[in-house]
């Protein structure tokens, strides 16, 4: 049975997350076949938005602990585990999280690496690791206080309180709660809404907004600038711009 089961319906595709006994928790092959399949998508120009998701009890219930309990610093260290998150953060492709269920430790960091999350009413984040004597390692600390500021992050990483949905929404971790029935097709529904617009506007609109994420004001400033004009240097933005004055719909190529 794959770790990790892929279902294209062009121009989307949805990943979801198949270790359910163990609530998907992140095993070191389950990271290593979830990346190989998102960069593989990355490559599919056909490809314009991808969702993650796990079930619908559990988006990832974290690192898998008894994998983590057997292993020693110095291996972590040389199998290089985490940098392997890096290649999730450098994708082109926008990629949508559709959490319901437990969203927790780096399954919570899984969820925040990606460029928004969709979650259900029953989604429940958390970063439990200090009640493991370790703590959050794959942006855990850092997304999290970027995204909700730093009481909430403090309560959070600190006391191990989970947000409930509306609470992660309120924080601004979360951009849309739907039904619990929904949480998979809302967030494919927002994929194509997201594949339907320019791709290469699309590609460099999400570079400059984790610009603003990640430095200061007025670099991202001067980024957005130049990346306007190589947006505007595009087929699709000719495109798109014509066909608002023709009142058409815009087919986008992508160039
Ligand atoms: N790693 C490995 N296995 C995990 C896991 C993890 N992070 N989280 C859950 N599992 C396994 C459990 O060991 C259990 O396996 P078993 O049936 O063989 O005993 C199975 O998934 C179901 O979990 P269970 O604890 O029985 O479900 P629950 O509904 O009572 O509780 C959680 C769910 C998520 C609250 C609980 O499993 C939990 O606290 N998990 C760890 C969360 C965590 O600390 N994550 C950070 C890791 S660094």
């Amino acid at each position: 049975m794959p770790l990790v089961e892929v279902e294209h319906e062009r121009p989307i595709a949805t990943v979801l997350l198949n270790r359910p006994r163990q609530l998907n928790a992140l095993s070191d092959e389950l990271m290593d076949e979830l990346v190989r399949t998102l960069e593989e998508l990355d490559r599919d120009e056909s490809i314009r938005c991808v969702v993650l998701g796990g079930s619908e009890r559990a988006f990832a219930a974290g690192a898998d602990i008894g994998e983590l309990a057997t292993s020693t610093a110095i291996e972590l260290y040389y199998q290089r585990r985490v940098e392997r998150w890096d290649a999730i953060r450098g994708l082109w492709t926008p990629l949508v999280a559709a959490v319901s269920g437990f969203c927790l430790g780096g399954g919570c960091e899984l969820a925040m690496a990606c460029d928004l999350i969709v979650a259900s009413e029953t989604a429940q984040f958390g970063q439990p690791e200090t009640s493991l004597g370790i703590i959050p390692g794959a942006g855990g600390t850092q997304r999290l206080t970027r995204a909700v500021g730093k009481a909430i992050a403090m309560d959070v990483i600190l006391s191990g309180r989970r947000l409930s949905a509306r609470e992660a929404l309120a924080a601004g971790l979360v951009a849309r709660v739907v039904a619990k029935e929904a949480w998979l097709d809302e967030a494919k529904r927002v994929a194509r809404e997201i594949a339907s617009k320019g791709p290469v506007a699309t590609r460099l609109a999400k570079e400059m907004v984790d610009r603003a994420y990640e430095g200061p004001l007025s670099l991202g400033l001067e980024f957005e600038r130049r990346a306007l004009y190589l947006a505007f240097a595009s087929e699709d933005a000719k495109e798109g711009l014509t066909a608002f004055v023709e009142k058409r719909r815009p087919e986008f190529r992508g160039r």
